[in-house]
C-alpha cells in the first residue's frame, strides 16, 4: 500500500520573479518509492520548481505537501532536516575542500535516531553496535538507536560503496575531480543527510553518455533501497528509461504527464524531445 501514498504533492503552485511568472498552476505528485521526472527545455521552470519545493524560492500561491505536512512556507534548513535533499544544478561543491570534507558538510543535519538494522553497513558494526543489534533481535525489533557519529559513519560507508572513486580520492580537493566525479560527490553529499526524497537538478548536464549511464544506474539502486527520487532533466530519453512517471514542463506549465513507459513512445514527445 505504501506505493499509493504521495511523498510530495504540489497543487496550483505559482511562482514569479518580478514580472516573470516562472511556474503556472503546477500540480505534480511524487509517489512514495518512485522515480518521478520533470522534463523540459531550458527556461521551462524546472530549477524554479525544485527550489520552491526545497524552500529556497517562495511560492506566490499554491501548496506543497511532504507526506501530509504542508511545507509551502517552511525554511529550507527544516525541509532538509526532514529529508528532502536537493542536489543543485551545477553541483555546487566546495572546490577547495577535500572530497571527504564536502561529504561531511552534507551530514550537518544528521542527529541521533532510530536506524533500521538492515540498513547498517557491516563495515561500521562495532562491538557496541553489535550488542544493540543482538538486543533488538531478541526483542524482534528491526531498528536500533544509533548516535549521530555512528549514523554519519554508516552513511559515509554507503556513499563510498556506491561511489568507490570518491573513496579513492577522499583526500583530494574537489576541484581536481572530473565533471562526473563532481556530480557523484554532489549526490554523495546529499546521501550523507539520509534523504527520504532526493531531488536532482540536471545531474547529466555536461557529462559523457557513459558517465550519465553510470550515475543513472546508481539512482536506480538508491531508489531500490527505498529513496524516492524527483529528477529534473533535459535528457528526456535517458531519464524516461529510469523513471516511473514523468511530467513535461514548458514555459512554466505542465503540458503533459504520464507513465514513463508510455511517454517514451509518445509521438509528440519523441518529436519535441527525443528524436534526433
Ligand atoms: N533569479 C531569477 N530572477 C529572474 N528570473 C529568473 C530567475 N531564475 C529563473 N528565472 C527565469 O524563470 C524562468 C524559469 O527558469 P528556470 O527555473 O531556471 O528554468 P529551467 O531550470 O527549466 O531552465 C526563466 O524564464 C528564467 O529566465
Ligand atoms: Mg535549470
Amino acid at each position: 500500500m505504501s506505493k499509493m501514498t504521495h511523498i510530495l504533492k504540489t497543487q496550483n503552485l505559482n511562482v514569479s520573479y518580478g514580472a516573470i511568472q516562472a511556474l503556472k498552476n503546477v500540480d505534480i505528485t511524487v509517489k512514495e518509492g518512485s522515480i518521478t521526472a520533470i522534463l523540459g527545455a531550458n527556461g521551462g521552470g524546472k530549477s524554479t520548481l525544485l527550489k520552491t519545493i526545497s524552500g529556497i524560492v517562495k511560492a506566490e500561491s499554491g501548496t506543497i505537501e511532504f507526506f501530509t505536512k504542508n511545507i509551502t512556507k517552511q525554511a529550507p534548513e527544516i525541509t532538509t532536516k526532514e529529508g528532502i535533499i536537493h542536489v543543485p544544478e551545477g553541483r555546487q561543491i566546495f572546490g577547495d575542500l577535500t572530497v571527504n570534507e564536502n561529504l561531511m558538510i552534507g551530514a550537518f543535519t544528521v542527529k541521533k535516531g532510530l536506524t533500521r538494522i538492515d540498513s547498517i553497513e557491516p563495515s561500521v558494526i562495532t562491538p557496541d553496535i553489535a550488542s544493540r543489534i543482538k538486543q533488538a533481535s531478541s526483542e524482534t525489533v528491526d531498528s536500533i538507536i544509533m548516535t549521530r557519529k555512528e549514523i554519519i559513519q554508516n552513511n559515509l560507508a554507503k556513499v563510498y560503496g556506491y561511489f568507490p572513486v570518491l573513496h579513492e580520492r577522499k583526500s583530494q580537493i574537489a576541484q581536481s575531480l572530473s565533471g562526473g566525479e563532481q556530480q557523484m560527490l554532489a549526490i554523495g553529499r546529499a546521501l550523507m543527510g539520509t534523504p527520504k526524497l532526493l531531488i536532482l537538478d540536471e545531474p547529466s548536464l555536461g557529462l559523457a553518455p557513459l558517465i550519465v549511464k553510470n550515475i543513472f544506474q546508481i539512482l536506480t539502486q538508491l531508489n531500490q533501497k527505498g529513496i524516492s527520487i524527483l529528477i529534473v532533466e533535459q535528457n528526456a530519453l535517458q531519464t524516461l528509461k529510469i523513471a516511473d512517471y514523468a511530467y513535461v514542463i514548458q514555459v512554466g506549465k505542465i503540458i503533459k504527464h504520464g507513465k514513463a513507459k508510455d511517454l517514451i513512445s509518445d509521438p509528440e514527445l519523441i518529436e519535441a524531445y527525443l528524436g534526433k
